[in-house]
């Protein structure tokens, strides 16, 4: 029987980001080959920027192209207007969606500024379902051991949802804010069921802030404590680590060697 998920161990993040932006952009070319548009679950932080980069190159250099992708981001914080500096909208134009040919109009991402908060999240779930479900979501993890932000407590059917922030979440990231006050206290998340509906799942966790976290999403109980440990019941999730994030688990994983 097959043990899931499959744990690899790269040399160091920039061969992890190739990597797994090579295996996206094939999954990109054969859906497209088969006519059908590809359904990208996207991610935001730090862990995701070097895969954008190397996504962004191979549109320049190897005829990637967006046209007949869509794609849905994870979260956004509540409150923030779409252009503030930390808002995800912002992340993401800067990050990818500015240098690349995707369409604005296929990509979504929940909204920071909304009047009717439970209806837009309706209407989220509503539109992922309405194309087609997500083909693939990138993942990173937080320290709490979240999932897009979806904090300990979060259960496994969850939906897309308004969700408070953890305390630590809040901490890891209050100096991009100028400080902690400047954090915002809510989020809207897509739930764990949202995620865990994809057909293929990438988490990538990198150095060694991640290692015990990313022990106990591998090594300890299946649970809504940890909301990354549910990605060990999807037969097709994949965690894509450095030696520093993998260095706490108790087999440790030699790096793999990764084809130039
Ligand atoms: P990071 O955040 O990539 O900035 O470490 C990951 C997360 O909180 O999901």
């Amino acid at each position: 029987m097959r043990q899931y998920p499959s744990v690899t161990v790269f040399a160091n993040k920039h061969d992890a980001s190739r990597q797994l932006a090579l295996d996206v952009s094939s999954l990109i070319y054969q859906l497209n080959q088969s006519d059908r548009y590809a359904v990208l679950g996207l991610a935001t932080g730090s862990t995701p920027k070097l895969f954008y980069q190397e996504l962004i190159r191979l549109h320049r250099e190897e005829n990637l192209s967006f046209k007949k992708v869509i794609t849905f981001n994870l979260d956004e914080y509540l409150g923030l207007p779409k252009d503030h500096p930390e808002s995800y909208h912002t992340f993401m134009r800067e990050q990818l969606f500015d240098h690349v040919d995707l369409p604005p109009a296929q990509t979504h991402l929940p909204q920071g500024i909304v009047d009717d908060v439970e209806q837009h999240c309706a209407d989220y779930e509503k539109t992922i379902a309405e194309s087609g479900g997500l083909d693939f979501q990138l993942l990173g993890i937080g320290r709490t051991g979240h999932i897009g932000f979806n904090e300990p407590g979060s259960p496994r059917d969850s939906r897309t949802r308004a969700i408070e922030l953890d305390e630590l979440t809040r901490r890891d990231t209050a100096e991009a804010f100028g400080g902690l006050d400047h954090v915002p206290t809510h989020a809207i998340t897509m739930g764990c069921g949202t995620i865990l509906g994809a057909r293929r799942l990438a988490l990538m966790a990198f150095g060694e802030a991640k290692a015990e976290i990313i022990r106990e999403t591998l090594e300890g109980p299946i649970t809504d404590q940890v909301s990354a440990t549910f990605l060990r019941e999807h037969p097709r999730s994949r965690f894509l680590l450095d030696p520093e994030a993998a260095s706490a688990l108790s087999q440790p994983l030699p790096p793999c060697e990764t084809a130039e």
